[in-house]
């Protein structure tokens, strides 16, 4: 399976912070935001990953990430000249999808949670169709919105509705089988000109081909688009890895547990003159 992170979009939410770069490259606590959804895809089992960017910004992703050799997996770049909505992803990766099933995460999205990984990677093995997450949220008009049956089987997708139907929102991580890209051609854009995802995963509800997988009470999930997300988020995890001594999203780190790379291999490519806590803590995983 390959991954998309989709980082573009214009960020304006987070003006003036995000003027001069990329809100995908700012800082939640001790690592920018892009690690958060590289990580989730890493754990799924994951290793070709296409960064989708804004046209100003592709540069510094490419300073931060480079080709992904230094984790032992494999990044490419993609630019998104205008934030036309979630689901022109699969058009513009659709050379890089090849005849793959591919997973899409939006790069503001954060996951943390017990077996998560696990989690993942039963779904890329088992994946046919499509596969959502839900989320319990305090409120469900900001996102996208599924309605359950008595027998929690999804039986109707909304986007940011004035009258939710349920309190679980559609979280911005999406795993689909190669059909996505045939589908997201015959998407045709909203009344606010984006190609939604919704309508796509709402192709799969019609379809029968779509499944609703709940996080629970035990996870966390943040959608970081608001400086009060931004600072919940940094104050999360700074509350979680002072707690544990362990890190959230280290992308270092899931490489050597995935084995993606070895711990001489990684530690060769650090440069050894850097000196802080996150390499530190790199150094000794
Ligand atoms: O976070 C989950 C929610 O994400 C879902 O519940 C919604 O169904 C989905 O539409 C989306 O809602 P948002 O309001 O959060 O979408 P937003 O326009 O803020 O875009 C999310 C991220 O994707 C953001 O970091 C920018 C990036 N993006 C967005 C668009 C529309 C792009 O890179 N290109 C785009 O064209």
């Amino acid at each position: 399976m390959k991954g998309i992170v989709l980082a573009g979009g214009a960020g304006t939410r987070l003006y003036p912070a995000s003027i001069p770069i990329s809100k995908i490259l700012l800082p939640i606590y001790d690592k920018p935001m892009i690690y958060y959804p590289i990580s989730t895809l890493m754990l799924a089992g994951i290793k070709e990953i296409l960064i989708i960017t804004n046209p100003d910004d592709v540069d510094n992703f490419k300073k931060l990430l480079g080709d992904g050799s230094q984790l032992g997996i494999k990044f490419e770049y993609a630019v998104q000249y205008e934030p036309r909505g979630i689901a022109e992803a699969f058009l513009i990766g659709e050379k890089f999808i090849g005849n793959d099933s591919v997973a899409l995460i939006l790069g503001d999205n954060v996951f943390h949670g017990h077996g998560f990984g696990t989690q993942l990677k039963r779904v890329v093995a088992h994946n046919d169709g499509a596969t959502v997450f839900a989320y319990h949220v305090k409120n469900p008009k900001q996102f996208g919105v599924v309605e359950f049956d008595r027998h929690q089987k999804a039986i109707s997708l909304e986007e940011k509705p004035n009258s939710p139907r349920s309190d679980y929102a559609v979280v911005g991580l999406y795993f689909y089988d190669n059909d996505v890209i045939s589908y997201a051609k015959t998407l045709q854009p909203s009344a606010r000109g984006e190609l939604e995802i919704t309508d796509l995963n709402n192709i799969y509800l019609l379809k029968d081909r779509l499944s609703v997988e709940i996080l629970g009470r035990g996870f966390t999930w943040l959608d970081t688009g608001t400086f009060d997300t931004l600072l919940q988020a940094a104050n999360f995890v700074q509350s979680a890895e002072m707690n544990k001594g362990e890190k959230i999203a280290c992308i270092e780190e899931i490489a050597i547990n995935e084995g993606y790379i070895s711990k001489e291999e990684l530690l060769k490519r650090l440069n050894p003159n850097l000196n802080n806590e996150y390499l530190e803590y790199v150094k000794l995983v």
